[in-house]
């Protein structure tokens, strides 16, 4: 059986999708099989999967997409054939993001470097709370070093257990998004970091 991994946030541009790609994209060059299952009605996902596929033919992960209602069937049929199902949905932390939280093994939680990212995930971890799941924030987009980004990862701990490895904020991620690929498929500080990332919750899930 394989893990699940949902990705949520109240918040909308906290780094849910680019968390997704991310990911996927270090899962797969540790060789693990992924599916990538995306519930927001805006599809980003998916316009990154298409960009994948033209870029590199034959699609080295699997792509669907749920309704809010239909997600946990889907996660059930993925998880049979995937070593892990990772599903990103839309920003929105209300009952339709409960049967994605119930599936998961863990829900990652995406924080940039402001209170304002922070305010909003209450809603999600609560939720995740309520079905006795286990959240993990990761920090996203943190230009190192600077007080503000400290003072909300220190928040960050005080709400919910916090990913050692943090993502900063770097062209990379933009750019790579926008042309199908991941950090995975360039080399740098990104690279590096996605990996480790990648280690910390494989562990995680374990
Ligand atoms: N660590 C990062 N460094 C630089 N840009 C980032 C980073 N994370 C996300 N972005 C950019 O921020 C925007 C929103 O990210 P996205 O993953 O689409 O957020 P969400 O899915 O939560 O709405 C995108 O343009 C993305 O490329
Ligand atoms: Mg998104």
């Amino acid at each position: 059986m394989g893990k699940v991994i949902t990705v949520a946030q109240q918040k909308g541009g906290a780094g849910k999708t680019t968390l997704a790609v991310t990911l996927a994209g270090a899962f797969v060059a540790r060789g693990l099989s992924v599916a990538l299952l995306d519930s927001d009605p805006q599809g980003t996902l998916g316009r990154w999967f298409m960009a994948r596929v033209a870029a590199r033919g034959a699609p080295d992960m699997e792509f669907s997409t749920a309704s809010a209602w239909g997600v946990s069937y889907e996660i059930r049929k993925l998880r049979e054939r995937f070593d892990i199902v990772i599903l990103d949905t839309p920003p929105k932390a209300d009952a339709d993001l409960r049967p994605a939280l119930r599936e998961a093994d863990l829900v990652l939680v995406p924080v940039t470097g402001s209170h304002v990212d922070l305010w909003a995930t209450d809603g999600v971890l609560d939720l995740v709370a309520r079905e006795s799941g286990r959240a993990l924030i990761v920090l996203n987009r943190m230009s190192g070093g600077t007080r503000l980004a400290e003072e909300v990862a220190e928040a960050a701990g005080a709400l919910a257990r916090v990913a050692e490895t943090r993502l900063g904020a770097r062209v990379a991620y933009a750019q790579t998004l926008g042309q199908g690929a991941t950090v995975l498929d360039t080399r740098g500080a990104a690279t590096t970091e996605a990996r480790a990332l990648a280690g910390e919750v494989l562990a995680a899930l374990h």
